[in-house]
């Protein structure tokens, strides 16, 4: 690919100083990285100036585009006044209006922000609130309350805490004695995927699986945690809005507490601000992170009803204080660009163009991919898709991982000057909320010219 001096340099301090996430360095030092030096609308430029479209919204949490000029120029004021000052002891002004901006977005009974710098972070924030307001009743009763429930499949960050509710035998058994993983019950997608029922037939079954569980062990489970209508890193699995709130009025008849994360689809991707605003359901703590700063900067909350706030005050002597925070909880500038991204997204013409873009998603996806020999099935909701591949066209059978077909299709479509990522055996797009329909088709006519170029040669 690139031979310019400036990119060989760059490579080679890659090379020899970098750990990369979620990255397996053999592979990385046998390919050309893609260095990135800026960006513009839905472009990334990298060192030598070529560009590319980003096609999956810089890892699902860009909003608006990159360098919108209204996002940097309230960074540019913030950055002149202040850049950081903890809220441990302190408070801010940009934390405070972003707190008042929250509260008239998210449902009337979430009332207090608590703030992180990752989704991670905000999970086990929420997932603390929730086992340590149990705990604080002390009451016989609320003691036994210990435990932790979501779905097979979840994904909920990489923090030990979280990484317990979305525990992978495959990925974690190393971890195995230091995480204590939650209690399961299946998604409706399970059944759909491995036993081929209807949705409204999957949606029963998972649901009286959820009933059984917690009419035995409802007295020991602290709390629930769901990712509303889509489980992202799944693989964009979703379940009906019905389904979560049957879900969810389970889980109040059991008296336990439920967290929606939020962090992937949050801000507007799966066509409304929150998903959980299609099932007109209320959480006890509404998780955010990703596109709460427009994916401009590091930002996560907690969102908590006032009952579990609180359940938290109390005489020093008592230590019912929540011990939790991090250095850059609520960081000014993260917190002024997350405002300011709430005012965009308070005009409803964006919100409505998600839709727009949607269904035109949806029409070039079935012109262009559904019909590819290697694509067994597409899912979306909102601007969220997966693209499934099989090995053996008309059945549903997955390539080998050291195929590395995902990875090949990425890179094919990279050459072409598009960026989308595989996950499992599945290709995700996920532009941003405003991408143009122009970039639109780009974008999915490239991963069809990749997904072929690679399955059928
Ligand atoms: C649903 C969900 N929760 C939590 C996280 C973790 O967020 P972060 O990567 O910011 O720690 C993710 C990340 O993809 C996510 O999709």
């Amino acid at each position: 690919m690139s031979s310019t001096r400036q990119f060989k340099e760059l490579k080679h301090l890659d090379h020899t100083h970098l750990w990369h996430p979620f990255t397996q360095h053999r592979d990385w030092f046998e390919e050309d990285p893609l260095i990135i030096e800026r960006a513009n609308e839905f472009e990334l430029i990298d060192v030598d100036g070529r560009s590319y479209l980003d096609g999956i919204s810089s890892l699902w949490c860009n909003v608006h585009g990159h360098s919108v000029p209204e996002l940097l120029e309230v960074l540019h004021d913030q950055v002149d006044s202040l850049c950081h000052a903890t809220l441990l002891g302190s408070s801010h002004r940009p934390a405070i209006e972003l707190a008042k901006a929250l509260r008239g977005v998210v449902p009337e009974g979430l009332t207090r922000v608590f703030y992180s710098d990752s989704g991670s972070a905000a999970v086990e924030a929420s997932i603390r609130m929730v086992l340590e307001w149990w705990q604080k009743k002390g009451t016989a009763a609320a003691s036994k309350k210990h435990r932790l429930l979501s779905l097979e499949n979840a994904y909920h960050g990489d923090t030990l805490g979280s990484v317990g509710l979305g525990y992978l035998e495959a990925f974690h058994h190393s971890l195995r004695s230091n995480i204590v993983p939650s209690m399961r019950i299946p998604p409706p997608h399970l059944f759909r995927f491995v036993d081929g029922l209807s949705e409204s037939a999957a949606c029963e079954k998972s649901l009286k699986i959820a009933q059984g569980v917690l009419e035995k062990d409802g007295d020991t489970i602290a709390g629930f945690i769901i990712e509303p209508l889509v489980q992202g890193a799944a693989g964009i699995w979703t379940h009906p809005a019905q389904y979560l709130r049957e879900l969810i009025q389970l889980c109040r008849k059991h008296e336990v507490l439920v967290i929606a994360d939020e962090v992937a689809t949050g801000f507007g991707k799966t066509g409304t601000l929150f998903a959980i605003e299609q099932a007109e359901v209320s959480p006890d703590i509404l998780v955010m992170g990703k596109g709460l700063s427009a994916g401009y900067l590091p930002i996560s909350a907690a969102i908590a009803t006032e009952e579990i706030f609180q359940g938290f005050l109390g005489e020093p002597e008592e230590l019912r204080t929540f011990f939790f925070g991090q250095t850059f909880s609520g960081n000014p500038l993260a917190a002024r660009v997350s405002t300011k991204n709430l005012e965009m997204l308070s005009d409803q013409k964006i919100l409505g163009q998600v839709n727009a873009s949607a269904e035109e998603l949806k029409r070039l996806l079935d012109e262009h991919i559904s019909g590819l020999l290697h694509v067994d099935e597409i899912r979306r909701c909102g601007l969220m898709v997966a693209i499934e591949l099989t090995e053996h066209p008309g059945k549903r059978c997955a390539y080998a991982a050291n195929q590395r077909v995902g990875a090949k299709i990425a890179m094919a479509a990279r050459e072409r000057g598009v960026l989308i990522r595989p996950l499992g055996n599945c290709i995700i797009l996920m532009p941003a909320l405003t991408m143009d329909s122009t970039r639109l088709e780009k974008l999915v006519t490239t991963s069809a010219e990749s997904i072929r170029d690679i399955t059928e040669s």
